[in-house]
């Protein structure tokens, strides 16, 4: 039997209007359209820096019953095939402008990367765990600002995507260990270096200035996407569907828009995979809890068994509904990008990035899921916003799935 998705309404997000913590106020007003400027306004001055496409899927919508479904492209950013990069980058250069006692509005790229700067700040080495994106995120801002990276891989990892780390000039290693332990582990490496700096995209006590920058890095892609869909007559989407590891992506895109729309905020949806859902689990403790263990997932980006806390102070406020994702949900929408009806463009989408198109794609034509669809109020009106976070950034695996039919998403068995 094919396993189901999961599913919980954030009631309290649903009841609240006000914010209603002062965490998650701290965490939204990171998140302010002046603030996510700013940010855009560093990364606009990266040299490669293009906005990735937004993509407008009218065949796909009009089969699945929608108005409309757009797709925001990462595969296109800045060369590395995933979104992350925009978090590490906007961290590291923060990092520096801090030592540097500047603000990061007043510190052009040019100068950022320049000898100077690299002689004013010193050697540092930036450690990470990662899936693989952030890392090579990490790796490719180090090497452009003449520093050093360390990025531990958890075991597990793919060859393809540590390669692509090592090639930015990091020194990077598949561990032993799980995602989570892999932070532990560099975090105490960090701690016995005396130039080192954990850039990690989860947070603990004590840990929450660059998880926060980090996050801040993240929503130059919501502002984009904002600006695309204005571009393109729609005022705001209705639904927006965020996939989660730790979850300081959904939580920078909800940031976004919350602070963006206030009430007329667009419906959010929290989307895991199966095996790894901490955030799923924590609207239904009502608090932050892990979801321990070494399970198994395609969706590599995305299997982080603890979840960052600045971001769930967002998400437990904000995002109406959380979601479990087995792995077919995502194979499905990798398929579904790849071959699209007439007319549409395909999008490129790997194993973390698929599982928003295929989450809605499953709502909108199965019947067994017709509550939650109902609840969502997704339907002919809905303008839908997904993120395809990352491209085939393990092609084998991308071919594997795309042309093979690795796990098989169909419903006859
Ligand atoms: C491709 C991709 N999508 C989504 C995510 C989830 O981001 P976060 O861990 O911030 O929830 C990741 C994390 O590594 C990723 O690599």
């Amino acid at each position: 039997m094919r396993e189901r998705i999961k599913w919980a309404a954030n009631e309290q997000a649903a009841a609240r209007r006000e914010v209603s913590s002062q965490a998650a106020a701290a965490s939204l007003s990171l998140l302010t359209t002046e603030q996510v400027a700013r940010v855009s306004t560093f990364h606009a001055s990266i040299p490669e820096y293009e906005p990735t496409p937004l993509v407008r899927l009218d065949g796909l919508a009009a089969q699945l019953g929608l108005k409309s479904l757009y797709v925001k492209d990462e595969s296109y950013r800045f060369g590395l095939n995933a979104f992350k990069v925009l978090g590490g980058s906007y961290a590291v250069a923060r990092h520096i402008a801090e030592r540097l006692g500047r603000d990061i509005a007043e510190l052009p790229y040019a100068e950022l990367v320049s000898p100077a700067t690299r002689a004013a700040v010193g050697q540092i080495t930036f450690y990470s765990a990662t899936d693989g994106n952030h890392g090579r995120g990490v790796a490719w801002a180090a090497n452009r600002l003449g520093q050093k990276s360390v990025i531990c891989m958890p075991v597990g990892s793919s060859q393809i995507r540590l390669e692509n780390i090592r090639s930015e000039g990091a020194t990077a290693t598949i561990t032993d260990m799980n995602y989570d332990e892999a932070v532990l582990y560099v975090k105490e490496l960090a701690e016995n270096d005396p130039n080192g700096v954990v850039v990690q995209d989860t947070d603990w006590p004590g840990y929450t200035q660059i998880p926060g920058w980090i996050m801040q890095g993240y929503a130059t892609l919501a502002a984009e996407a904002d600006m695309q869909l204005h571009a393109d007559g729609v005022s705001c989407p209705t639904h927006v569907f965020v996939q989660a590891g730790v979850g300081a992506f959904a939580g920078a895109v909800q940031g976004y828009f919350a602070n963006a729309y206030g009430e007329d905020c667009p419906i959010t949806t929290v989307v895991e995979a199966a095996a790894y859902d901490c955030l799923f689990r924590s609207v239904l403790a009502g608090e932050l809890v892990a979801a321990s263990g070494e399970w198994d997932t395609i969706m590599a980006g995305l299997a982080c068994g603890e979840g960052c806390g600045v971001s769930w102070e967002v998400l437990h406020e904000k995002a109406r509904f959380f979601t479990s994702a087995p792995d077919w949900v995502s194979a499905r929408g990798m398929r579904m990008l790849a071959a699209p009806p007439a007319g549409d463009a395909p999008v490129k989408s790997g194993e973390s990035g698929a599982v928003g198109v295929g989450l809605v794609a499953t709502l909108m034509l199965e019947d067994e899921y017709h509550k939650l669809r109902e609840a969502m109020g997704l339907g002919a009106d809905s303008v839908v916003l997904c993120v395809s976070t990352e491209g085939d950034t393990d092609p084998q695996r991308y071919r594997d799935i795309v042309w093979d039919g690795y796990c098989p998403s169909g419903n006859w068995d």
